[in-house]
């Protein structure tokens, strides 16, 4: 399990505050499920719970009054983007936002560590999404204030997938013993990848279901085999369907396919409808990342079992969670 190393303070910084050093998260970046420890992974979600039992109380607090958030994407974003402003203004801090990075001086030539060095003068963490993969291990080696993956190309999504399974968690209990079922872009998709690795810490059947092309990578599959975890692959989601306790649907990535006449034999491959859902399990969640195209009709929305709108509001406490634990505020 690779732990990311504790950032140094800056020469000058003071510790005005009793014990933020025992947080196991204070200043550390967010970059990899794999960092995680299952001790991790409770605390954040005991911590995600409180945030949000907090903003059904009072709506907002000032935990983080006076730091600052730098919010930098390189690629489009509606939830990750706009959550972790929530998320960080509800908990009194603000937010430097960078979502069209085509203004900022990258659009100049600026480099990523460039970037990052030049945002630590002024914010306490930042929030990185960029379509290459490493991005956001690359910017923490440059930059002293803890840097938080918000998806780095068909890397990982890691505070996606802590999301996810939170979602997992507040809707059905237990991860032990689930089924889950990932469903259309399983190559591109780097929230399915990141999911599947926090998955596998627990005893969960994984189903893949997806065309051929779009195939769960080997790396991740390999990784997963060798932790023992009971995987299947098919084309056919009615197979799978009615043993499913979630079922865990992806938007293919046209964004990202070398020959876009490829993308056209594959979208639209699975659709759920309410007929779909007349196969599954009364007790099941249908989830989803966001955005869809067409994945998921509308008519599946008052569903439920439909959770994917939950799923995001779900987010919003986790991140507040982690933006709390990486600045110290356990
Ligand atoms: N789920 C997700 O990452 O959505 P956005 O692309 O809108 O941030």
């Amino acid at each position: 399990m690779t732990m990311i190393q504790e950032k140094k303070e800056t020469e000058g910084t003071r510790m005005p505050f009793g014990d933020r050093r025992d947080s196991p998260f204070y200043r550390r970046d967010i970059v990899s499920v794999l960092q995680f420890s299952d001790d991790d992974l409770a605390y954040i979600f005991d911590v995600a719970h409180e945030m949000r039992e907090m903003v059904a109380r009072i709506g907002a607090f000032d935990l983080l009054k006076g730091k600052l958030l730098a919010n930098l994407f390189y690629e489009p974003s509606t939830r990750t983007s706009s959550s972790f402003t929530a998320a960080m203004e509800r908990l009194g801090g603000s937010v430097i936002p960078i979502n069209e990075v085509t203004y900022s001086s990258v659009s100049k030539g600026e480099s990523l560590p460039d970037t990052v060095r030049s945002l630590e003068a002024y914010a306490d963490v930042i929030v990185l999404r960029h379509p290459e993969q490493g991005a956001s291990a690359l910017a923490a080696r440059y930059t002293t204030k803890p840097i938080i993956n918000a998806g780095d190309g068909v890397g990982e999504h890691p505070t996606q997938a802590l999301l996810d399974l939170f979602t997992i968690i507040e809707e059905l209990g237990d991860p032990q013993g689930l089924t889950v079922t990932m469903v259309g872009d399983l190559k591109y998709g780097r929230t399915v990848h990141s999911l599947a690795r926090l998955l596998a810490r627990y005893d969960v059947t994984l189903n893949y279901v997806s065309p051929d092309i779009l195939r769960m990578p080997e790396s991740i599959t390999a990784e997963l085999g060798e932790m023992g975890v009971v995987q299947t692959v098919h084309d056919d989601l009615g197979r799978v369907i009615g043993d499913s306790d979630v079922v865990y649907v992806t938007r293919v990535q046209k964004e990202r396919f070398e020959n876009p006449s490829d993308y056209e034999t594959v979208s639209g491959a699975y659709v759920i409808t309410p007929e779909t859902m007349r196969s599954a399990k009364e007790r099941m969640v249908l989830m989803h990342p966001l955005p869809r195209v067409n994945e998921i009709s509308i008519e599946v929305d008052d569903d439920p079992r439909a959770a994917y709108f939950r799923q995001m509001e779900y987010g919003m406490y986790v991140r507040m969670a982690l933006l709390a634990l990486v600045l110290g505020k356990a």
